[in-house]
């Protein structure tokens, strides 16, 4: 069977930029960014996307291609029947894990879309009814489990159509529509009273908040955002046909990526400062804000739908991705039709995220996984952990053990600024992987 791929350039990058782009900008990155003091955490954010980010975009893409293969398959072609398979194992594994706690907060984002359209939300005037409205919300875990239900069908629906009518159609009219409704809301923020405080919060840097923990999670952070370390982008590279150009790809992929982060800081912080509230109030912070902001005003109805419907596109669009590396898996190694993949393990990846679903009310205060319930433990061990040492793994699976010669063919052939290639290059054998070390050494001396 041959394998299918992108129908257009622009295509593929909505797509891997739609993979990108998700829960981890307009929701993560905003609270992550508040509890470890704003700016300063924004300035290593971005210094992990330029250093780390882009030349493992890159390298993720080349494999990809390289091998058209998904990321078990792929590591099996580079190296045989090694030890090194598992790093494709691994990716397989943290798809399988992130994509079912992930699905939860997708979920939310369903139930907030009911709740405005019904209007529900138009009562909650202030910080503290949207905040008890919120709490009672996820208390609830049969709708907790019924939004997270309703989420994976949703993936699993556009999964099932494949690659080019699935998830690049719906990738192509999605992704414009999340930066319009993104770009309404900037406006709205900060020509809000009192919201530029939020913005010179997102944008002056306190470097006395930055501690190891901080750089840790911008690092976590990074490799969450763009989709890597787990061979997200090697599967959707392998669908990506020889004639178009990686580095300018990865280049907007990137690029789209961050300013999306950017943008949803400048929409949420001025909001958050208009409020008057604190800006480091954890996962709950967009769902506790934004309802709040829109109840005091004209058409807050329409904007709070417009909102949640943004958050909803854009988990919708990861969602796809995280469940395309599990169903690539089981297509190219185990053989399995499309639809049986997607039912199977989409039906298992739900079951995975029922304890998830289950973290803010039935299993609230259960805390046996370090100190964490189960939900922030799969999401720490994820994208804290596995995320970075997947990508270090294919940093040095690339750059020291394949060989960089194989492989730089696969690189723009007619880019005129050679020195880019040799730039990458130089990055992905040393920078990247000394840096990811470096990191986790400090972080273990420091605990
Ligand atoms: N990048 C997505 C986000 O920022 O929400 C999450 C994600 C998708 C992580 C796909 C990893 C992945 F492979």
């Amino acid at each position: 069977m041959t394998r299918e791929h992108w129908g257009s350039k622009l295509g593929f990058v909505l797509a891997a930029a739609g993979s990108a782009i998700g829960l981890g900008n307009i929701w993560k990155f905003p609270y992550v960014a508040g509890a470890n003091g704003g700016a300063a955490f924004v300035l290593v954010y971005v210094l992990c996307v330029i250093v780390l980010g882009v030349p493992i975009m890159i390298a993720e893409l080349v494999i990809g291609r390289h091998t058209e293969s998904d990321p078990v398959g792929a590591f099996k072609l580079m190296f045989g029947r090694s030890g090194w398979v598992v790093i494709g194992y691994l990716g397989v594994v943290c798809g399988f894990l992130i994509l079912s706690f992930y699905s939860v907060v997708g979920g939310w984002t369903i139930g907030y879309i009911v709740k405005s359209v019904s209007g529900g939300m138009s009562s909650l005037t202030n910080v503290e009814t949207a905040k008890n409205a919120f709490a009672q919300f996820i208390h609830n875990p049969y709708e907790m489990i019924a939004y997270h239900f309703l989420f994976m069908a949703a993936c699993a629906f556009i999964v099932i159509r494949g690659v080019k009518n699935g998830i690049e159609w719906w990738s192509k009219v999605l992704m414009p529509l999340l930066f319009i409704l993104l770009l309404v809301l900037i406006v709205k923020g900060v020509s809000m009273k009192g919201g530029m405080a939020g913005v010179s919060f997102f944008l002056n840097p306190d470097f006395s908040k930055l501690t190891v923990d901080a750089v840790l999670s911008a690092l976590g952070q990074s490799f969450f955002s763009l989709s890597l370390g787990m061979g997200a982008m090697i599967t959707y590279g392998s669908y990506l046909s020889r004639k178009e150009r990686i580095l300018q790809s990865a280049m907007y992929i990137v690029l789209l990526d961050t300013l999306v982060a950017i943008l949803a800081g400048l929409a949420i912080f001025p909001a958050v400062f208009a409020m008057e509230m604190a800006p480091d109030k954890g996962p709950g912070l967009v769902f506790h804000v934004i309802p709040a902001v829109f109840a005091n005003m004209p058409y807050g109805q329409v904007f709070a739908v417009v909102f949640f419907g943004l958050l909803f596109i854009a988990a919708l669009t990861s969602g796809i991705s995280l469940l395309e590396v599990v169903v690539a898996w089981a297509g190219d190694e185990r053989g399995w039709s499309r639809t049986k993949a997607v039912l199977i393990l989409g039906g298992a990846i739900f079951a995975m995220g029922v304890p998830s679903a289950l973290s803010f009310n039935v299993l609230e205060g259960n805390t046996v996984f370090f100190g964490k319930t189960f939900f922030d433990f799969i999401d720490a061990l994820t994208s804290n952990y596995m995320l970075p040492i997947g990508g270090f793994f294919i940093a040095v699976a690339l750059g020291w053990k394949y060989g960089l010669d194989k492989t730089i063919h696969e690189l723009d052939p007619d880019t005129r600024i050679i020195s880019l290639k040799e730039l990458w290059a130089f990055t992905i054998k040393f920078v990247s992987p000394l840096l990811v070390a470096l990191v986790f050494i400090v972080n273990f001396l420091g605990r």
